[in-house]
């Protein structure tokens, strides 16, 4: 992995496939920042609701449809390359990322998982969590690696479930810690490197 040199400033890029509401809360709290900014927003969908934070925020944004993975994969990389991108940021991306992108950006890639990895990896967490009567549930946020939702552990924000929630209402708790744990993550991941 390519060591981030000195206190340049650091570009990052946010995927994402959906609500984009990490993504809002990301520009948020970035805006300003003299060392972070987030300067590309990548989508594999068209409709992605989140992209509207992008062009309200006049941040360059693009939509890369995959119909061949390595296709799409190797315009995003240029995407990447041309916007001098040093962090890639995943805020509710629906595609694997394969090992040939992840060893071809040689830099961090940070993912935010809505559950207390290394429990409950994949898809429809909050609705596992809840048909296994699980006490606790929360997000974790992790090191990108060609292995879904099993990279390194950066941290994990862990709240009691209570007897009322269902999928929806854990989900949207969740969500809530997601804000305000990802950003104080990338920042702190940031001045670490
Ligand atoms: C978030 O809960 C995020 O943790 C999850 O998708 C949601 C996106 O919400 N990510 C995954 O499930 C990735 N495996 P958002 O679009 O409103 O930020």
């Amino acid at each position: 992995m390519v060591k981030l040199v000195g206190k340049k400033k650091i570009f990052v890029a946010v995927f994402i496939s959906g609500n984009g509401s990490n993504l809002k809360s990301l520009i948020k709290n970035f805006k300003n920042n003299p060392k972070i900014k987030i300067s590309l927003v990548i989508s594999n969908n068209f409709k992605a609701y989140g992209l509207i934070y992008a062009k309200k925020n006049k941040i360059n944004y693009k939509v890369v449809k995959y119909k061949n993975k390595r296709n799409a994969e190797n315009i995003i990389l240029k995407l990447l390359k041309k916007n001098n991108i040093g962090i890639i940021c995943l805020a509710g991306y629906m595609k694997i990322l394969s090992k040939y992108f992840i060893v071809k950006f040689n830099k961090p890639i940070l993912n935010i998982h809505p559950s207390l990895l290394p429990k409950y990896k994949g898809l429809n967490t909050h609705y596992r969590v809840i048909k296994n009567k699980e006490i606790f549930s929360g997000c974790t946020i992790h090191l990108v690696t060609p292995s879904l939702d099993s990279g390194k552990i950066i941290a994990q924000k862990k709240i009691r479930i209570k007897k009322k929630d269902n999928h929806h209402t854990l989900g949207k708790r969740i969500l809530k810690i997601e804000h305000s744990l990802y950003w104080k993550t990338i920042k702190k991941f940031v001045s670490s490197l």
